[in-house]
């Protein structure tokens, strides 16, 4: 039991809710998610239209600035962002100093925050307009060389300079995948279905990540050092470390014979301590509208990519079993975003370990839109208050005589 009177601070009683589950920690106006009915808004446009419709750098432009762009704006972001996708030759050496085993995560978060050491002005309290501009530019050109990089690392392989020809997509897909000695060529299908999946990624209100990147920019961090918090966040396996585990698990399956009943039987046994990856969410309680999204569009970049992947048919059919099963009907439990995107991410030939690079990518914009937003509004340095349960006050035991 709590001693009631630790539950009061100087403006009356503290309210215990960790993990956040019904706690608003801002006002904001980027994002509208209502998880009771699987509705999801960027700045009020639908994600459905947004995927079918728009591009992964007009979003961006949309989550940051809170407009639809021109043509003409458009052009000029695009045009400042290609210009800006080169880092520092300096910055090269620092992949030579990783272990070929470092996860591409580990590397994108400390390079992030590396970033920062070469644009020293970003670390200033108050900060012009036109700085965070550039800050903003910056990051959305130079995290996609660097997330490429990590995975060139990872292989061995030599690092691919930016091409400024390519459209955005097009050029990651270059930097991960182009060999110096082979002609490359993007594939319009693989390169359209990555930025449907970046604009899906791109924000989600409050999450931890997002979370983080306000809370850390809160104590006027840069804003480098926000993002590369956000990415160390993203990484954990209850969050955007989610789309690596649901392959991992699959093929756990395939190899074990296809078996999806027992995994979701696995899955309700509280003493298994594992739980069914790409299922539930914090906030929806009902189908994630990205999850349908990513669910057509796999099938239709598999069938025009001529790919069967049989991970597919096992990932529709633990989905028939679990929605079909009273636990995960009681809890509502539905597939979530990562649930498909990492088949989609297979079949585009990215391997396993980069999925979660591949959702930081994606989710750049919202992270940047989030920090600026918490700047713009002048918000308080995030600050959550705690109930103690520790010891009451005690003397000092000399160590002689414990
Ligand atoms: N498999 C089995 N049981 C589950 C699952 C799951 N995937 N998810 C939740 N449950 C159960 C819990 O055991 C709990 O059961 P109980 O009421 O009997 O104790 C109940 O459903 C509620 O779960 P909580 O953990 O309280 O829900 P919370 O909101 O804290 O967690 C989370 C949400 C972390 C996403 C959770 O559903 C989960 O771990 N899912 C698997 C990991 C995953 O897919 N993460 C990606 C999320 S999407 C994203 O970050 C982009």
């Amino acid at each position: 039991a709590i001693d009631i009177s630790r539950l009061r601070n100087e403006t009356g009683y503290i309210t215990l809710d960790t993990g956040y589950k019904n706690t608003g920690s801002t006002k904001s106006a980027i994002t509208f998610l209502d998880g009771e009915n699987g509705i999801l808004r960027y700045r009020g446009y639908p994600i459905e239209q947004l995927a079918e419709q728009s591009t992964f750098l007009e979003v961006a432009y949309l989550l940051i600035y809170d407009k639809l762009p021109t043509q003409k704006e458009l052009d000029q972001f695009i045009s400042k962002i290609t210009q800006h996708t080169l880092i520092h030759e300096d910055m090269m050496k620092f992949y030579e100093g990783y272990p070929s085993k470092a996860h591409p995560m580990g590397v994108l978060a400390s390079m992030i925050s590396a970033l920062s050491t070469f644009y020293p002005e970003s670390h200033k309290s108050e900060l012009h307009p036109d700085e965070v501009e550039l800050t903003i530019i910056r990051l959305l050109a130079k995290v996609s060389t660097i997330a490429a990089w990590s995975y060139k690392k990872s292989k061995g392989f030599p690092l691919m300079y930016p091409q400024n020809r390519l459209s955005y997509t097009e050029n990651f897909l270059h930097m991960m995948f182009a060999q110096p000695t082979e002609e490359f060529k993007v594939n319009p299908v693989v390169a359209n279905a990555l930025d449907t999946l970046l604009i899906l990624h791109a924000d989600h209100e409050q999450n931890c990540s997002a979370s983080t990147v306000r809370m850390a920019g809160s104590s006027h961090a840069s804003l480098y050092a926000a993002i590369s918090a956000g990415v160390c966040a993203l990484w954990g396996p209850l969050h955007g470390g989610a789309n690596q585990q649901v392959i991992e698990m699959l093929q756990r399956i395939q190899a074990e014979g296809g078996n999806v009943e027992k995994m979701v039987e696995k899955a309700k046994d509280k003493d298994s301590d594992f739980r069914l990856m790409g299922f539930g969410h914090r906030v929806y309680k009902n189908f994630d509208p990205r999850a349908r999204i990513i669910k057509d569009v796999c099938d239709k970049v598999l069938n025009e990519l001529g790919i069967d992947d049989p991970l597919l048919d096992i990932a529709k059919s633990l989905e028939e079993v679990a929605l079909n099963d009273s636990y995960f009907v009681e809890r509502k439990l539905y597939p979530n975003v990562d649930f498909y995107s990492g088949i989609l991410y297979r079949a585009m030939n990215i391997p396993t370990e980069m999925f979660t690079v591949m959702f930081a990518l994606g989710r750049l914009p919202g992270w940047i839109a989030q920090w600026k937003e918490m700047r713009d509004n002048k918000e308080p340095i995030s600050r959550p208050r705690q109930i103690y349960v520790g010891a009451n006050e005690r003397d000092y035991v000399p160590i002689s005589d414990r």
